[in-house]
């Protein structure tokens, strides 16, 4: 049965482009919102493989979406690998930070399969029930974006931490880093063994480091867990997302082994058009606030990213998750238009 996200990003063209959102499993849905209030806590939603099936399952029954996310969260990972983490209603996520590397004593040396066994199961249940022509998405977050949560303990501007860490002590910060790729590298092939078709690695706070630790702390270890995925599963495409990244995509495209890149709304459409989009394909990039403001605002953005990306290998997706308050409709009125346009070669 012919996947269009899928051929996309193994190569392919598509006249329509397949179209998936970041965080399409949330709390815009009603649905999403009944369930999780069933579940408990989000960690135990995560962990059931039965309703964490279900919400991933939501987005699609109404947006006939080409692509599915694994519902989970990044921070599995830290979890699985004994850290402390919750999630406090309204607040985001909650760690016991590291701090420095004497926290790293506190940390397994592997996966809890316990934990990420959860993981998998839904995996399995999901591939079950999922639509013939639907891509199954696994993800991790990439290991910057994930130490920064290890270390300072939560989100916001707290990268601080994790980057004063790697500047004190950059042989205790690797450590911690390659405790993750390894950790990253088992947890995909994992969901992959369960099922999954293709892979996300988010990089949400790859764009405020500077040049040199962009090269150190996203390129080279997205690449060290790209070719340890590729080495056991050749055929799973792989997505790297390096939010904030601008040109340094270039570097990305060149150190990762990427079959996809993901684009924020800040990209530069010339550069990608030139650089970028002719050696990997281009996943990406409405502005999540031009969704939420729908209207002629949003069809605007949709247009410039069809119009820019659209005659190459385009994955239409959002520049970053979708927000909370963002109306149902306005969703419904993107896919149309983006399942309505066709590229004119
Ligand atoms: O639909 C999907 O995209 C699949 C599921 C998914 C979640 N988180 C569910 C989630 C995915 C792919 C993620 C990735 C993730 N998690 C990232 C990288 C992408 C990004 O958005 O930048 C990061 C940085 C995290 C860490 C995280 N998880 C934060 C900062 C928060 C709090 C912010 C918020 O939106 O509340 C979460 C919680 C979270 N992860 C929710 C969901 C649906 C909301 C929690 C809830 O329902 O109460």
């Amino acid at each position: 049965m012919h996947k269009p996200l899928l051929a996309v990003l193994k190569g392919g063209h598509a006249a329509s482009p397949p179209i998936w959102m970041m965080r399409q499993a949330g709390r815009y849905l009603p649905e999403y919102r009944a369930v999780r209030e069933q579940a408990g806590s989000f960690l135990d939603l995560c962990f059931n493989p039965e309703l964490a099936a279900e919400v991933t399952l939501q987005p699609l029954r109404r947006f006939g979406f080409d692509g599915a996310i694994l519902f989970s969260d990044i921070l599995v990972v830290p979890h699985a690998l004994g850290q402390t983490v919750a999630f406090e209603a309204g607040e985001g996520p909650r760690l016991d930070p590291l701090g420095d590397a004497g926290g790293l004593s506190r940390l397994s040396g592997a996966l809890d399969e316990a934990i990420v066994g959860k993981v998998y199961e839904a995996v399995a249940r999901i591939k079950e029930q999922l639509p013939e022509t639907t891509t199954l998405i696994g993800f991790c977050g990439a290991p910057w974006t994930v130490a920064t949560y290890m270390v300072a303990g939560r989100g916001g501007d707290d990268q601080v931490a994790a980057r004063l860490f790697a500047y004190r002590d950059p042989e205790g910060f690797s450590r911690l880093i390659d405790l993750i790729v390894e950790a990253s590298i088992a947890y995909l092939l994992g969901q992959i063994r369960a099922g999954v078709e293709a892979v996300q690695i988010f990089d949400t706070w790859a764009g405020v480091l500077p040049d040199a630790q962009f090269r150190a702390w996203s390129v080279e270890p997205i690449g060290r867990i790209v070719a340890g995925v590729k080495a056991v599963a050749p055929d799973i495409p792989v997505i790297v997302f390096p939010k904030g990244a601008g040109t340094r995509l270039a570097a990305t495209v060149a150190g990762t082994g990427a079959d996809a890149v993901g684009l924020d709304w800040t990209a530069d459409a010339a550069f990608v058009t030139r650089e970028i989009q002719p050696q990997v394909a281009v996943q990406g990039n409405v502005d999540p606030i031009a969704l939420l403001a729908g209207g002629k605002a949003l069809d605007a953005a949709v247009d410039a990213t069809l119009e820019a990306y659209g005659r190459g290998r385009l994955v239409f997706n959002l520049g970053h998750g979708i927000l909370p308050p963002t109306p149902i409709a306005h969703v419904e009125q993107m896919v149309a238009r983006v399942r309505a346009w066709r590229a004119a070669r």
